[in-house]
């Protein structure tokens, strides 16, 4: 079986491989472009790659209700625990765990991680994840950083960057990340869900593929692509 990647919009995704379902930032209710409702999406994991409510989102309703278990930052991690979260695996920058699926890595961001409820949420994370031969590397929510560079070192097929602007890189930072990662793909993300962050993708998406050798996709909520 193929890994397909679902992009629900925003930072959401959705990683089905042959072994489980990964919902990535699963913010649902209350986007305004997400093609799902939180109450019927599926997971048996779900990431967290900071505190803020665009991407914690719907972690703790779906995490009770599906049994999956959620990967994040120890703190986040400590914070759900005590939403009554029952299935938790903290997790810190750097390190890398091996599931039944695959193994996950959390890399840097730069970016902030407050919870909803002002509670400190450590520092925020980007995943990357080695899935059956793949490398799948989601930066979530950043600003450019040099360190891309070595991320890029291990060799990604998949780069799912934001070029939303504003909150985290903006389309020019996001074509510099590219080069620094050197990616075979990478989809544009974090962009369109508010009016502060309004892109347009395609036209960035000409500029990468005329400045590198990166074949972009852009999905449209609900879209996805297969590796
Ligand atoms: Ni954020
Ligand atoms: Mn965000």
């Amino acid at each position: 079986m193929k890994i397909k990647i679902t992009w629900y919009s925003h930072a959401c995704l959705f990683i089905e491989t042959s072994k489980a379902k990964l919902l990535v930032d699963p913010f649902i209710s209350g986007n305004p472009l997400s093609p799902i409702q939180a109450e019927e999406v599926a997971a048996d994991y779900i990431f967290v790659s900071h505190g803020h409510g665009d991407h914690v989102g719907d972690t703790i309703a779906i995490a009770k209700r599906t049994g999956a278990t959620v990967i994040s930052n120890f703190e986040i991690q400590n914070w759900l625990v005590n939403q009554g979260v029952e299935n938790a695996h903290p997790q810190h920058i750097g390190g890398g765990f091996d599931y039944p699926w695959g193994r996950v890595k959390l890399t840097i961001a730069q970016h902030g991680s407050a919870l909803p409820d002002g509670a400190y949420g450590g520092n925020p994370c980007g995943f990357l994840f080695y899935i059956e031969g793949k490398k799948i590397y989601h930066a979530c929510d950043t600003g450019l950083f040099y360190d891309m560079k070595l991320i890029g070192e291990e060799g990604i097929d998949v780069a799912i960057i934001p070029i939303g602007d504003n909150f985290t890189m903006g389309p020019d930072d996001a074509l510099r990340a590219v080069k620094l990662i050197e990616p075979d793909q990478v989809v544009p993300i974090h962009y369109d869900t508010f009016d502060i962050i309004k892109q347009d993708p395609q036209s960035w998406a000409a500029t990468v593929e005329r400045e590198t050798a990166a074949k972009v996709v852009v999905l449209k909520p609900g879209g996805f692509l297969e590796l």
